[in-house]
């Protein structure tokens, strides 16, 4: 028993001795080629990044929250500063929503407002948010990146 013990460690050494020595000869015959645990270079590095990322990519809040020209498209100028909703429901909804608040800035809303409009689709007047806006339920990381990401814009709000 004792002596199979020993076989075991003895491998265990050996082994982590060779893993050590093969990772060390794959980094001297490559120099410079990327690690294995190196991040992605697309990965986002901060916290605003990442929010930008969600805000433009995944939610696409700007397709309601920044007004659009003349001819429907996005007023990149006026990004995020609040919008007329466009878009109306093929069947009546008077509960509907005519117009997307402005978000650059983030100026209206406190962190936990904020949380709980993109983790519970709650409003800061405690009810829940009125289509067409979105009911998300993001993980709360993913919220806080975004509320960060909506701080770092110039701001069109009143603070
Ligand atoms: C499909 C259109 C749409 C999209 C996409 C959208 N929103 Fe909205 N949002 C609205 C509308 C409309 C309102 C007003 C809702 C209301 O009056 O109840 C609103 C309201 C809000 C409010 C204010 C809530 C309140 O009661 O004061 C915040 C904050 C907000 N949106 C943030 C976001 C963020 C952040 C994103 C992206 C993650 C986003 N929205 C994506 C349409 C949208």
């Amino acid at each position: 028993m004792k002596a199979t013990h020993q076989v075991a460690f003895c491998a265990v050494v050996l082994l982590a001795a060779g893993f050590g020595a093969s990772r060390l000869s794959s980094r001297e015959s490559a120099p410079g080629a990327p690690q294995k645990n190196a991040a992605p270079a697309a990965a986002p590095q901060s916290s605003v990044e990442r929010g930008r990322y969600l805000v433009e990519n995944v939610a696409m809040c700007e397709e309601c929250h920044t007004p659009r020209d003349s001819s429907g498209n996005l007023d990149e100028s006026r990004r995020l500063q609040g919008a007329q909703i466009w878009i109306v429901p093929v069947h009546a909804n008077p509960n509907w929503a005519n117009n997307a608040p402005a978000l650059a800035g983030f100026g209206g809303y406190s962190d936990d407002q904020g949380s709980d409009v993109l983790e519970k689709g709650v409003g800061p007047n405690g009810e829940n948010i009125r289509q067409p806006m979105h009911i998300y339920h993001m993980n709360h990381a993913d919220a806080q990146a975004i509320i960060a990401y909506l701080r770092s814009l110039s701001s069109a709000y009143p603070q």
